[in-house]
């Protein structure tokens, strides 16, 4: 298709002429049938709402389609709609606008559905199972044609995927502001989610999938290298590091899938359990895991020749991730780290396969039996956390990763509490990123070429390794050791090969760093010497950006992990500081319902009005965090606060004073 073709198709959002209806392709990796949640009532209305989307005349023959659709697949995604170009970023200019921020975003949207990227690219949901970026094609083609028709003097609002439509705005106002899964906090459980979504009226965004900032597995490797580096460092006796060591856990989806990559980079291996043969084949294929297997006595011969040998090698097990745990305490396999990345946030629909059962049976199970397949999930936890606790007794340093592992396995009666009924084993939020990251201000930075040229992102990672160098020469010995492993990790980025999709990057930076890195990217777009405009964005899982009690704000100790005041005040924050389009969502990373998560986006034009609110937004996108963190007595952040402080004019934070713990004993004897 020639670009001029797929420009007019754009343009035409819905189109006026109904398509052929488009085969259900095999090839592709599909979402899980969803249970069937709606009364017969409700399935009318589930119709009636996605008939919104197209004129009169295609009613009756539409009616029929998404009323099987529903049946088929629980959600009617009006695959028809599905376009027939290819979807990938491509050069900004390459999409039809009228304003060049809106062809970033276009590019972007893009990007969270190519198929080299996106989960389950047909049902229109990126990475996690259910991380939507749209509910259904019609709400993809609407938004694309508004985005292409828009002006800098407009903002486009989009609801849950439903674009509401383009308002009238001003130059300096987010081009897009987009929420996802907001709901009254009492309608916030699990079937909820089910309910709304197959109305048609919510959806599940994620973090970086309905906020159109995913930039593939890459963006996960570095936390996750990050991680692995740090947990490292705590479970070194004399010094020693990753060399021989090994690292267990599961899963090799959307992020999961960054799990080898990252232990490979760090130089531990690893074993990763996968039940799905066509997530294995993806990332075997991109070259992020090195070795496959599915019998497991060879396995087992393998990884111990492999730890023998202290080779770094990274290896898929293909099955469950149980039967790993159980097969290697009883060969006595020695695990050092462990971990669990299995979609637990989404336990009842897809994100976590029970042992015992083949991934064809849980698939069925899951939609013609949903209360049999609940037992069987919650039994394989317990399983699966009795298994883990015989290895930690023998010493593997095991730590929750984000996915509501330990959530959900108590909530399955699980033996994972201490006495004291807190969780046996830490988050690692609040063992490693936490401390050793979030409260100093390091957080998943990022940004995107917009020209699409592989060229442009290797001139922004010398920017961004000559910058961070220059800094680090003043920076305080307390965040020494972050900066080293973040200029290490830049200067391998192009050779680690990591780009799948767009041309992005990310580096995990503080305040001053994400400041002096856009900032030096802002003037080289001026200069010509990076060749279109960059983005710059963040993972939501950030310093700031979320309130999570059981993973980004897991080590906020005073009482006020359950508010998320921090979270919904940084949108509010970015958006009158300058960001191209901010967007907030209930329930990103542990599952709906359980967090509050924003995020923004930002085009480097290379004008100095984008110069200038780019430091002020970014400024804010931080230290609103750090005051936070700060406030909760966290001593890193009041450290790093205080340096803030005296380097920036008009910044006046509320600081704690520290009570005595024995002067509050006393006052209760
Ligand atoms: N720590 C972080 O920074 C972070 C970041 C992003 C996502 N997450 C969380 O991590 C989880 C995984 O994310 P994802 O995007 O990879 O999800 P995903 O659904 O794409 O991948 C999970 C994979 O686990 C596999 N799986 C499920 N049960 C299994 C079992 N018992 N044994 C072996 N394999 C099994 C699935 O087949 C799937 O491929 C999510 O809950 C997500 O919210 C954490």
């Amino acid at each position: 298709m020639t670009t001029a073709e797929f420009k007019k198709q754009i343009a035409e959002g819905i189109p006026f002429k109904l398509p052929a209806p488009k085969p259900y392709d095999q090839n592709i990796n599909h979402a899980p049938k969803r249970k069937d949640i709606l009364n017969s009532a409700e399935k009318k209305l589930a119709v009636k709402n996605a008939l919104r989307y197209f004129p009169e005349k295609f009613h009756s023959v539409l009616a029929k389609e998404f009323v099987q659709e529903l049946a088929a697949y629980g959600r009617i995604y009006m695959y028809r709609f599905r376009p027939d170009y290819e979807i990938k970023a491509r050069h900004l200019d390459d999409f039809p606008h009228r304003s060049r921020s809106a062809a970033a975003i276009m590019l972007m949207i893009s990007n969270n559905l190519d198929h080299a990227v996106a989960q389950h690219p047909h049902e229109l949901i990126t990475y996690g199972g259910n991380g939507a970026v749209f509910q259904n094609w019609a709400q993809y083609r609407l938004t694309m044609k508004y985005l292409s028709e828009m002006n800098d003097e407009q903002t486009l609002v989009v609801y849950s995927g439903h674009p509401l439509g383009l308002f009238p705005s001003h130059k300096n106002a987010p081009r897009l502001v987009v929420t996802n899964g907001m709901v009254i906090p009492n309608y916030s459980t699990q079937d909820h989610w089910e309910k709304f979504n197959a109305l048609g009226v919510s959806q599940y965004g994620q973090m970086t999938a309905g906020s159109y900032m995913y930039i593939g597995p890459q963006g996960i490797v570095h936390g996750t290298t990050i991680t692995l580096l740090n947990a490292g460092r705590m479970i070194s006796k004399t010094g020693e590091g990753l060399t021989g060591k090994l690292f267990v856990s599961s899963g090799l989806g959307g992020m999961s899938g960054a799990q080898p990559k990252a232990a490979d980079i760090a130089g531990i291996i690893s074993v990763i359990a996968e039940v799905n043969p066509k997530a294995i084949q993806t990332r075997h294929s991109q070259g992020w895991v090195d070795e496959v297997f599915s019998d497991m006595d060879k396995l087992i011969r393998r990884v111990k020749q492999a730890t023998a040998a202290k080779e770094v090698t990274s290896i898929a097990y293909e099955g469950n991730i149980v039967d790993v745990w159980e097969k290697f305490a009883d060969e006595n396999i020695n695990v050092d780290l462990g971990s669990d990345q299995t979609s637990l946030h989404n336990p009842w629909a897809g994100g976590y396969y029970p042992a015992g059962l083949s991934f064809e049976e849980s698939n069925r199970m899951m939609a013609e039996n949903p209360e049999k397949f609940r037992e069987a999930v919650r039994k394989s936890l317990r399983r699966q956390v009795e298994a883990i606790n015989r290895h930690a007794k023998r010493g593997t340093y095991f730590f929750d990763y984000g996915n509501a592992f330990l959530l959900e396995a108590s909530r399955a009666g699980a033996d994972v509490l201490n006495p004291e009924g807190e969780f046996r084993y830490p988050s690692y939020v609040q063992d490693i990123m936490g401390p050793m990251c979030f409260d100093y201000g390091f957080g998943p930075f990022r940004w995107v070429c917009c020209s699409n040229d592989p060229a442009d992102l290797e001139v922004t990672d010398t920017i961004a390794t000559e910058t961070l160098g220059k800094l680090i020469k003043k920076s305080p010995v307390q965040i020494k050791q972050q900066m080293t492993d973040n200029i290490h990790w830049i200067k391998e980025a192009g050779k680690n090969r990591l780009v799948v999709g767009s041309q992005a990057r990310i580096l995990y930076a503080d305040a001053e760093g994400r400041m002096a890195i856009a900032d030096a990217f802002n003037k080289a777009v001026a200069e010509g010497k990076i060749s279109a405009p960059v983005v710059i964005g963040r993972d939501h899982h950030d310093v700031s950006g979320t309130d999570s009690p059981f993973r980004e704000t897991s080590n906020i100790y005073d009482g006020s992990k359950f508010t998320a005041d921090m979270a919904v005040q940084n949108v509010i924050g970015d958006s009158f500081r300058g960001a191209t389009w901010v967007s907030l969502h209930n329930g990103g990373g542990v599952g709906w319902g359980e967090v509050i998560n924003g995020g923004f986006g930002m085009v480097l034009d290379g004008t100095e009005d984008t110069g200038n609110k780019l430091r002020m937004m970014l400024h804010w996108d931080v230290n609103n965090g750090i005051a936070r963190r700060s406030w909760a007595r966290n001593k890193e952040a009041m450290f790093t606060l205080k340096r803030e402080m005296e380097r920036t004019p008009g910044l006046k934070v509320t600081v704690p004073y520290i009570a005595d713990d024995e002067i509050i004993e006393e006052a209760f004897r």
